[in-house]
């Protein structure tokens, strides 16, 4: 029944969101049909932005929001400004990271706890195993190249320090899911980050009230931030069983859960219960990148859609 009225909504949609979606649609680049691994010209030279395009346009009429996962990553190396900058192209306001923190204490965007995956680390620093983010400086890992293992014409694409990265998400006017990956490794980086988010501006109403979510896989590190600052919307990242739910609404918005381990009937105890903020609890699921399951998540009801490729979710809910 839902799947209909998503499916006749979308057909609808289709339409007049591509109509209303104008430049997004107009600046999309032709790579959509070629699957999630072909490289948007776009990438290759991503112009400033004049303001947000389509993106805001998701999350309408109760279908889910879009958010480009590490970036719009099916195209671009993962967490880099490369990869946000494209979701931003492609006319996806919503980006989600992950943040952890280096020897010397600066805040950077990655997601393995080592540098090894996703740079050249082991050519650079050849006796520094097991390469790990906490035993390297802010400097140290400036040098890294950090787009080379994707494609070589990303050469040169850097882990962004949360700083840059805020800097750049402010300057593509969009929106944050911000991940506080393995704090057990970092004691203290939930208040370091909310005074970073503080001193950049994002913790004003504005940005809190529709520009930032704050998710972990760590309850203690959610329910921390919310002790800290109340009014920040947040995630608990997992699948807790249905009796242990009310527990989490005490200081998490959201159970964001992986699409393999949820139900529409999970899915619907979610909703029965209100958050921190009085507003019934919400479910992004992630990681969903193609057309079926995107159709089937939806089916389940879910709030928003955590993608490597957010061009493809958004054209199989939105039609455009
Ligand atoms: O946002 C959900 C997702 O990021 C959780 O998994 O491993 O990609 O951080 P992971
Ligand atoms: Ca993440």
């Amino acid at each position: 029944m839902y799947v209909r009225t998503v499916a006749a909504a979308a057909a609808v949609l289709g339409i007049t969101l591509s109509a209303l979606a104008g430049p997004a649609s107009a600046t999309a680049p032709s790579h959509r049909a070629a699957g999630p691994k072909a490289v948007p010209a776009a990438v290759r030279a991503p112009a400033p932005l004049a303001g947000p395009k389509a993106g805001p346009l998701t999350g309408l009429l109760g279908l889910p929001v879009v958010y480009a996962h590490r970036g719009a990553s099916a195209y671009a190396p993962e967490n880099t400004l490369a990869s946000i900058d494209l979701a931003a192209h492609l006319g996806i306001d919503w980006v989600e990271n992950d943040v952890q923190r280096t020897k010397d204490g600066v805040l950077v965007v990655v997601h393995d706890d080592t540098l090894k995956r996703t740079t050249d680390v082991r050519k650079v620093f050849p006796n520094r195993s097991p390469w790990r983010v906490k035993d390297f400086t802010a400097a140290e890992i400036a040098r890294l190249d950090a787009g080379s293992w994707f494609r070589p014409e990303f050469a040169g694409a850097r882990i962004p320090t949360l700083r840059q990265y805020m800097d750049r998400v402010e300057r593509n006017q969009g929106r944050l899911l911000l991940e506080v990956k393995k704090p057990e490794l970092y004691p203290g980086i939930e208040r370091q980050i909310l005074d970073l988010l503080d001193r950049t501006g994002w913790l004003d109403q504005r940005h809190v009230a529709s520009r930032l979510v704050v998710q972990s896989f760590s309850a203690d590190s959610v329910a921390l931030v919310h002790k800290l600052r109340p009014d920040v919307v947040t995630a608990f990242l997992g699948a807790p069983p249905e009796e242990d739910l009310e527990r989490y609404a005490a200081f998490s918005d959201r159970i964001n859960p992986w699409f393999r381990e949820i139900s529409a009937e999970w899915v619907a105890d979610v909703h029965a219960l209100r958050g921190p903020h009085g507003r019934p609890m919400e479910v992004d699921t992630w990681i969903v990148d193609d057309p079926e399951t995107t159709r089937r998540v939806v089916e389940m009801g879910v709030d928003g859609i955590i993608t490597n490729a957010p061009d493809v979710v958004r054209r199989t809910v939105y039609g455009y």
